[in-house]
């Protein structure tokens, strides 16, 4: 059994963790995040102890820009890399982005396949040479911290890709990353590959090898170990593995096969695994997207032990059914903590053990909030107390939730009288719809005046029970601004209330921003990798 609680030990063998939740994992469709969501994931990814972070691609959009440059003068420990294509126009923008960085560097990819050469870049294989070159050499004489990545490189022939990474390795690059970027790769194969590259580049043994692997066949995890045992020393991967099509590589799971399969693989992280579980829950809070069940490391049942036979060897010996403590990865065992008789004191230490940034709430209103739903519930359990936490918003709340009322019986269509303040001032409006919610949606439309085009509305029972608080999250476009909007109540239907007013609030603060800035929304990509 592994408790990872590894001092850092430069002398040992490790891996670094190169983490682009807030690139290639935001890229996937419901899981964009404005400004402020990507600083508070960063700062997670720094609690964390990651040593890379891949804040954005600044090219993209006036938006990425200026995520990038924000996370670059927010966190101190890790490199914050942008991502660039090979083009002046996208390798000055990204210089500039991570200026302001204590350890800046710059990510440049272009694919090395003949398939992406022929149908994507149009370039012949000199070319292609020629264009890594010269953006490696641009970028080397402003930063010395530079990854080069061959896009699709696992489908790409070894000897082209031995003298790409050749070639920009003389050009300057200190780490090269070999993407399966389809998703295509096998273990065995991918071993193979790394073994190759470090063995015949010129200059191979001098660079750190990163690998880089999506999980199309479900098989990134599997691979990016592969990779380490092929002689990787940095893996790419995401918090709760999210990412374009089926996701990235977890960087849970890697983190914590590594942890308790030390015997095996016998490479360290500087991963605090104790913060794991905050962090794969605060990004599910942030982007909305909740965590299957069954995912390893940091999903509901991933520690529960649910047969009889399991849960009497665990009882006897947590080492029959457990190779890993849920301690380890920064789960409380007694999920029952704190009821209406808590003080103060207590609810603030809760909240702090759960990895939960004090400086960053008002305690005073959190610990309202608790109260008043510990008077509703008999436990209050982590998973409330997070969603309490998080209610905190900088937005400013120009619309609120006063009363919502709904009616609903089989034999006439439901109906929802909601009363908002806007500006301090009452208004309310009655509505029916094909449902309590769309009929409360309505009612809240009518209210404002707005018509918001819903995009995906979720719903989650936070904890076990029917008193359980329910957690809303939307999303909502008017034209080119999406924003999302969580609510979180024991009533479900008042919890989706106060996620679409909390979406329409922010959206208001998005477009005020964008007035005032004439910032573009940040969803709006004008390229993409
Ligand atoms: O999957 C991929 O190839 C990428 C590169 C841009 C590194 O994300
Ligand atoms: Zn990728």
């Amino acid at each position: 059994m592994t408790d990872q609680k590894r001092e850092r030990d430069e002398s040992e063998d490790w891996v670094r963790i190169f983490d682009t939740t807030l690139r290639d994992g935001e890229q996937s469709p419901g899981c964009t995040m404005n400004v402020e969501e990507k600083l508070s994931v960063a700062r997670e990814l720094e609690t964390l102890g990651v040593d890379v972070i891949e804040a954005g691609f600044a090219a993209a959009s006036p938006g990425d820009f200026e995520s990038v440059r924000r996370v670059a003068e927010t966190v101190t420990e890790p490199v914050v890399l942008s991502l660039s294509r090979t083009r002046e126009g996208d390798i000055d923008r990204a210089l500039s982005a991570v200026e302001g960085a204590k350890k800046p560097g710059i990510h440049i990819f272009i694919a090395t396949s003949d398939l992406h050469l022929e149908h994507k870049l149009g370039m012949s294989r000199d070319e292609v040479v020629d264009a890594a070159v010269w953006a490696v050499t641009r970028a080397k004489s402003h930063v010395d911290y530079i990854e080069f990545s061959a896009e699709d490189a696992s489908r790409s022939d070894l000897d082209y890709l031995c003298r790409v990474f050749g070639e920009v390795i003389a050009a300057g690059a200190i780490v090269c990353n070999v993407p399966d970027t389809t998703g295509y790769a096998v273990p065995e194969q991918t071993r193979e590959l790394f073994r190759h590259l470090k063995a015949e580049t010129p200059g191979g043994d001098r660079i750190v090898w990163s690998t880089h692997c999506h999980n199309d066949l479900g098989l990134a995890v599997a691979n990016s170990l592969a990779a380490v045992e092929g002689g990787a020393r940095q893996i790419e991967c995401t918090i709760n593995g999210i990412g374009e099509r089926a996701g990235n590589t977890s960087m849970e799971e890697c983190v914590m096969a590594l942890a308790t399969r030390h015997d095996h693989f016998g490479v360290a992280t500087h991963i605090n695994t104790r913060h794991i579980y905050p962090a794969s829950r605060a990004l599910s809070r942030v982007i909305g997207v909740a965590i299957a069940p069954t995912k390893p490391v940091v999903g509901d049942n991933a520690f529960a032990h649910e047969a009889g036979i399991h849960q009497d060897g665990v009882l006897k010996n947590v080492l029959t059914y457990e190779i890993m403590t849920p301690e380890s990865v920064g789960r409380v065992s007694n999920r029952l903590v704190l009821g209406k008789h808590s003080g103060r004191h207590a609810f603030a230490d809760r909240l702090r053990e759960l990895g939960i940034d004090l400086e960053r709430i008002d305690v005073n209103d959190a610990f309202a909030r608790f109260k008043a739903l510990a008077d509703k519930k008999k436990e209050v359990f982590d998973e409330d107390l997070y969603a309490i936490a998080s209610e905190d918003t900088d937005v400013v709340q120009r619309y609120q939730v006063v009363a919502v009322e709904v009616a609903s019986s089989l034999e006439t269509k439901p109906s929802a009288t909601v009363t908002l303040s806007v500006d301090g001032l009452e208004r309310s409006h009655t509505a029916i719809g094909d449902g309590i919610v769309d009929a409360c949606y309505r009612a809240i439309k009518e209210c404002i005046g707005v018509d918001p085009k819903l995009e995906s509305y979720q719903v989650k029972g936070i904890t076990g029970g029917t008193d359980a608080m329910g957690d809303v999250s939307c999303f909502i476009r008017v034209d080119d601004i999406g924003v999302r909007g969580r609510g979180t109540h024991t009533d479900v239907v008042i919890a989706s209330a106060f996620a679409f007013v909390d979406a329409i609030n922010r959206l208001e603060a998005r477009r005020a921003r964008r007035d005032h800035a004439g910032e573009s929304a940040g969803e709006m990509r004008e390229v993409g990798p």
